[in-house]
């Protein structure tokens, strides 16, 4: 069932819904990608989506997974590229984003093997420009991202651009490529890992530039330790410090979802 949002709001040009819990935000982003699977599948024979991993998105697989299940929703005629992977990592290694992928979703629903991409983490090095540049072929081929599923890191981090130097001109211009996780990062990925020293530091991630070509981007972000970043993020200033807020770049084309923890930050706003 339909929860709609408890708050409205419109900040730095963007679109920003907060709803009750994170079971109704998780179940309004699955129904915006069950949507843009719907419209793009009517407009153009088919959908691409770009996909997200970590804690948040469970839920939104859950729900897209039920939808199938139910019969509602058929995942034939959509192409998934997700947003990055650990490197270097195996595909069965379970901290591997390809492994996520498979348990939340690709394993239920009927999405062809060969047009569920994900970057892959066991290219090496020396190949791993020309892979990320090919990756953004394979996107451009299937006629760009539909829709655009984002997480938020704690750090302000969407996929794994971390924050950097750069100006915002520069940083809107990053393509896919290899980088250097940020010491929260890694922090944050421990749990995941087993412990901090085990984290793999470096992966491939789609790049900003990229992220923000999508017809449609779906910012999901829950849980009060996501506040700061999200209201650093929608109030501004753009600045590659923090990413999210690189966003803005593209504002009529994105959608904040959130539940009252991640946005306490914008009381007032
Ligand atoms: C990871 C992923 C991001 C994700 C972020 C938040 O670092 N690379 O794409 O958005 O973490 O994850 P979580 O939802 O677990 O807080």
């Amino acid at each position: 069932m339909k929860t709609p949002p408890s708050r409205t709001l419109f900040l730095s040009g963007m679109d920003v819904k907060v709803y009750p819990d994170s079971e109704s935000a998780a179940a309004a982003a699955a129904l915006l990608i069950e949507q843009a699977i719907v419209d793009a599948g009517g407009k153009r024979g088919k959908a691409v989506l770009g996909l997200a991993t970590g804690t948040t998105p469970k839920r939104v697989y859950a729900h897209l997974v039920d939808r199938h299940r139910a019969g509602a929703l058929s995942f034939r005629d959509v192409s998934t590229y997700n947003l990055d992977e650990y490197h270097p990592i195996a595909p069965n290694d379970p901290p591997s984003y390809h492994y996520y992928m498979h348990e939340h979703l690709f394993k239920h629903v009927d999405l062809a093997p060969d047009r569920a991409h994900v970057l892959d983490g066991t290219i090496p090095e020396a190949f791993a420009a020309d892979h990320a540049a090919l990756f953004e072929r394979f996107i451009e081929a299937d006629s760009g991202l539909d829709a655009q599923l984002l997480g938020i890191g704690r750090n302000g981090h969407i996929g794994f651009n971390e924050p950097c130097d750069l100006s915002p001109r520069e940083a809107v211009a990053l393509k896919t490529r290899l980088v250097e996780l940020h010491p929260t990062t890694k922090a944050d990925a421990a749990a995941e890992f087993g412990s901090l020293d085990r984290v793999i530091p470096k992966a491939l991630t789609l790049g900003i530039a990229t992220i923000l070509s999508a017809r449609l981007i779906i910012m999901l972000a829950t849980g009060g330790h996501k506040a700061e970043a999200v209201a650093a993020a929608l109030r501004g200033p753009m600045t590659a410090q923090l990413p999210a807020s690189l966003l803005a770049h593209a504002a009529a084309r994105v959608i904040w979802l959130l539940d009252p923890a991640a946005a306490r930050g914008l009381d007032g706003a």
